[in-house]
């Protein structure tokens, strides 16, 4: 379980594609939408080697929980979601922390604040699974804002009045099913940070995207688009 023991003043990011991230800081393991075994592009993945604390859902889609199950009877990690996610998986004996929008979770390494996201969510069986989130993430002395699958919506504009000074936003780009790259940059501008981490693009035909142009585009507004290679990591 978790080994956090100060108050880190960087996080590290990985990407294990798609929407899932990983974030590690001084011995705390999160998981952000674990779809990987699903995912052709994310084969090197070795899902049965990564560590986890928390994993945390935005929302039911397939392409965002698939491997829940899985990491979590393994690592035993607390799942932080909606009411009907955390529900569905605490009836397949995983623990979970169940919030609804505007709730904070509190932990000793910071808090995990549930946003508004303009989405659907669904179980892949067509149940319901609550409204889709995104999630502010206080670790130490960094906070990150994961946007989940979501439009572009004032609503974000929320999140620095509440008080939170966003160091990156990791943010859907790759448009049909979300925002686009365009929309993207306008959530960055809303949340107050010029530092976006792009996801959900390129895993299936319909988000397949230019990401020369998308790079180009935030450049060109002063913004930087960081687009990782599936496995890769970097410093916030
Ligand atoms: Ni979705
Ligand atoms: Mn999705």
């Amino acid at each position: 379980m978790c080994t956090f023991v100060t108050n880190p003043s960087t996080m590290n990011i990985t990407f294990y594609g798609h929407s899932c991230f990983g974030i590690e800081a001084e011995g705390l393991s999160l998981i952000i939408d674990p779809f990987i075994s699903g995912n052709s592009a994310a084969a090197h993945i070795d899902v049965d080697g990564l560590k986890a604390d928390y994993i945390l859902l935005t929302h039911g889609h397939q392409d965002h929980i698939l491997d829940t199950e899985r990491i979590a009877q393994r690592t035993k990690a607390k799942l932080i979601s909606n009411f009907e996610i955390v529900s569905h998986f605490g009836n397949k004996g995983i623990e979970g922390f169940a919030m609804n929008h505007g709730g904070v979770m509190k932990a000793e390494w910071g808090s995990v604040k549930m946003v508004n996201a303009i989405h659907s969510s669904s179980f892949p069986d067509g149940s319901y699974a609550g409204n889709p989130a995104g999630f502010v993430i206080c670790i130490g002395e960094k906070t990150i804002y994961a946007a989940g699958d979501t439009c572009v919506s004032m609503d974000m504009q929320l999140i620095p009045l509440m008080g939170y000074q966003i160091d990156l936003a990791i943010l859907p780009i790759g448009d049909t099913f979300t925002m686009g790259y365009k929309e993207a940059s306008i959530a960055a501008e809303f949340v107050k940070t010029s530092k976006v981490i792009g996801c959900h693009y390129n895993t299936f035909p319909p988000i397949q995207i230019d990401t020369a142009a998308a790079q180009d585009y935030f450049q060109h507004k002063g913004q930087e688009l960081i687009l990782l290679d599936i496995g890769s990591s970097i410093e916030v």
